[in-house]
């Protein structure tokens, strides 16, 4: 097992923290290291380096040094509002450092798992499978297609589509389910959209599945989600009966009735049989105490 050497890109961000959480119960801190933008990473004995996803020279340096046989490439431009803000960032960042990461760690024999997103969809033929054609709405979306087909085209890749995750962040930082979580928490009321559907899934389980799938010989696209189809007002209702707050303010209301750039899909829920199939023993499991549980440096 040691003689494995995995790169997590990303590792700073919210999905990196949970995949170090995990894999560090796996393998000697020695054989890890996490690539991070300016935020704290989960402290693991990981080697931490700082690098900047822009700077392909750099990653590439990166690569031919550590030599990896594992890895993730989770890092880059992750939220609609960043990439609607800055395009051309975020095709350099999400497409181009993809490409070149994908091509260099596959010259120096390692594997590359790229995490895509249910975002490729425009939300209107849900449950999607994997063959479904991609048809983005968003910058976000679209970069994140390209950059899918870049990786691609090296041999051995695998594209894992994530669904919307949630979870504690594993370091500090203030996230839309954080700030959900508390409001619910003091009882003040919550708007939420009762005609967006996902098919949400716990960081945790998108960790597990994800180290699992990087070991595992698949290539191509697999769909990796949670088992429910949940509005996000559905979502809501479920953190709260897990963690038993009865008393909840909650006032549905339409996607359609706020103003965004670019369009919100309505149902971007993933079908994910193939996974079911092929790696049963990774399937996301719903919302549990266990997936709610730890608030880093929160004290819950
Ligand atoms: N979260 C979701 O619900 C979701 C759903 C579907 C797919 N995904 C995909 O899953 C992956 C992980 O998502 P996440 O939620 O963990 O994202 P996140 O919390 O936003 O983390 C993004 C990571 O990328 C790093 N990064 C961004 N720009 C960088 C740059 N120029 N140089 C170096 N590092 C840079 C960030 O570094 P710093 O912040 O430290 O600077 C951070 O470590 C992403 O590929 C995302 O597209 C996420």
């Amino acid at each position: 097992m040691d003689e494995e050497r995995w790169l997590i890109t990303g590792a700073s961000g919210q999905l990196g923290g949970y995949v170090l959480e995990s894999l560090i119960h796996e393998v000697s801190p020695q054989s890890i290291t996490a690539l991070a933008g300016a935020g704290p990473v989960v402290e693991c004995g990981a080697a931490v380096q700082r690098i900047d996803l822009r700077d392909r020279s750099a990653v590439r340096t990166c690569v031919e040094a550590v030599r990896p046989t594992h890895v993730l490439h989770l890092g880059g431009v992750t939220t609609v509002g960043a990439a609607f803000a800055d395009p051309q960032a975020t095709r350099r960042i999400n497409v181009e450092t993809s490409a070149v990461l994908a091509e260099c760690v596959a010259r120096h024999g390692g594997r590359l798992v790229f995490a895509s997103t249910d975002m490729v969809f425009d939300g209107t033929a849900a449950p999607y499978r994997e063959d479904a054609p991609p048809c983005p709405v968003s910058e976000y979306g679209r970069s994140k297609v390209t950059a899918e087909q870049a990786v691609l085209a090296v041999d051995n890749t695998l594209v894992v589509r994530l669904s919307l995750m949630y979870g504690f962040p594993r370091t500090h930082r203030t996230t839309t389910f954080v700030k959900q979580i508390e409001s619910l928490r003091r009882g003040e009321s919550l708007r939420l959209f009762t005609d967006e559907f996902r098919t949400p899934m716990w960081f945790g389980d998108a960790a597990a599945a994800l180290i699992a799938l990087c070991r595992s010989g698949q290539a191509g696209i697999l769909h990796v989600a949670g088992p429910e189809r949940l509005s996000r007002y559905d979502m809501a209702r479920h953190f709260a009966s897990v963690l038993g707050i009865m008393s909840t303010n909650f006032v549905a209301s339409s996607r359609l009735s706020i103003e965004s750039p670019e369009p919100r899909p309505a149902d971007l829920s993933l079908n994910v049989s193939r996974l079911r199939e092929r790696f049963p023993r990774v399937v996301p499991g719903p919302i549990r105490a266990e997936s709610l549980r730890g608030h880093a440096g929160g004290g819950d």
